[in-house]
């Protein structure tokens, strides 16, 4: 059994330096070695403005044996340098502003590796919340919903990192929702689900201005790819240990893959709107996952969209013909979805202020607690 791991930092960002000397102390089972010449266990490398120049560097490195496991962070997230770290043979490539629970986990799997059985408690590892945004009927605003929870969550300042994963398998919607252009899809993590690890998964999200990360759907038919049930329960397992939350626009497919998310999410939005189809579907939908055992009915929160207090139907009819509580309302607001929607924004930053975008900030509040509903949240979680 070892003591303690020797990790050596060359960091030039001082504030990532610091918070990463806080990490790796809290973490216990590490120690930080200022010998500049000699092996160490693990470097953590920064990967600055002349990043042929610290490839070059690590290469010699790795060439001496000076460095057994290697960690590489950098403000830069092109795919290019992702790719490079990955051939490096880097473990773990942190994004700046580096994230406590990623390094923390990290530097966790890297004991359990080093069969150090002396880990503190308090070291865990991190296991995200999924999400899943489930459209009761087409065009209710699942895809709405689902974007503006991610982004929301994102700007609630107390969470740490967010994907949005689009699971409408083909031309989904997302990118245009967020004016993105993402490189890879689906089928990149459906053709190397064999090989995926952390790494590798964050070379192919694209990291939206918001600070989340996005997967989007196919934008072609593959046909050498298959994204079955198996593969999207591989993909969460591990995306669930790299992000605090997990957000899903799942449409309203029910198949194989969206039932196994169905199955493993911790909580299912289901969008409806207030008009008697939706309500019909709802009850169908309700009925067929009581059916099949799951999702659970305390694990699936009701959201009308496009609320108004006029509508025909009331919140109260529709709950006594539901059998169940509405758990949120999102305001009818037409011109600023479309706004947003067109200009490939958010709702926060389309219509900072308005009654929609303050529901989406309390719905998200409320769920990745932050201010005065984080004890509220805790009972939720708790429930759930
Ligand atoms: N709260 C709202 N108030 C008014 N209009 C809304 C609201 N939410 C969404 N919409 C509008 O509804 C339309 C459909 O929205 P969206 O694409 O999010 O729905 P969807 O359920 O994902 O659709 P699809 O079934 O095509 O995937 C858009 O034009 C959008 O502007
Ligand atoms: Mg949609």
């Amino acid at each position: 059994m070892i003591s303690s791991l020797s990790v050596k930092l060359e960091i030039n960002d001082t504030k990532t330096k610091q918070q990463l000397e806080e990490i790796i102390a809290q973490a216990g089972g590490f120690r930080i070695t200022g010998n500049n010449n000699g092996a160490c266990d693990l470097l953590i490398l920064e990967i600055a403005d002349e990043p042929d120049a610290a490839f070059r560097h690590l290469a010699s490195i790795q060439s001496a044996n000076l460095a057994k496991h290697v960690f590489l962070t950098s403000k830069r997230t092109e795919s290019d340098i992702l790719i490079r770290a990955l051939k490096a043979g880097a473990k773990e490539f942190f994004t700046q502003p580096i994230s406590t629970t990623e390094v923390s986990s990290a530097l966790l799997k890297l004991l359990e590796q080093n069969g150090d059985r002396t880990k503190p408690a308090r070291v865990e590892p991190r296991q995200g919340k999924i999400i899943d945004v489930f459209g009761s009927k087409g065009g209710v605003g699942t895809t709405t919903v689902a974007v503006n929870v991610a982004t929301s969550l994102m700007e609630l300042g107390n969470i740490q990192s967010v994907a949005l994963i689009d699971m409408n398998l083909l031309f989904g919607e997302i990118p245009l929702f967020l004016n993105m252009d993402p490189a890879f899809d689906w089928v990149e993590v459906a053709r190397n689900i064999s090989r995926l690890d952390p790494t590798y998964l964050m070379s192919i999200f694209t990291k939206h201005s918001s600070g989340i990360h996005v997967l989007p759907s196919p934008s072609k038919i593959a046909t050498d790819s298959f994204i079955s049930a198996e593969v999207v329960e591989q993909l969460l397992k591990l995306m669930q240990s790299m992000f605090d939350y997990i957000v899903i626009d799942s449409g309203q497919a029910i198949d194989d893959t969206s039932m196994k998310i169905l199955e493993v999410s911790d909580l299912v939005l289901m969008v409806g709107v207030l008009s008697l189809p939706c309500l019909i579907k709802i009850k169908r939908l309700q009925e067929t996952f009581r059916m099949v055992g799951f999702p659970r009915d305390e694990n699936v929160k009701i959201v009308m969209n496009r609320y108004n207090k006029k509508s025909d139907i009331s919140l109260k009819e529709a709950e006594e013909s539901l059998k169940r509580t509405i758990f949120w309302t999102i305001p009818n607001n037409y011109q600023a979805t479309m706004s947003a929607i067109n200009q490939g924004k958010p709702l926060s930053v389309i219509a900072g202020g308005s009654e929609i975008a303050k529901s989406f900030t309390d719905l998200t509040a409320f769920l990745g607690g932050s201010g005065e509903i984080k004890k509220e949240k805790r009972a939720f979680w708790g429930l759930i």
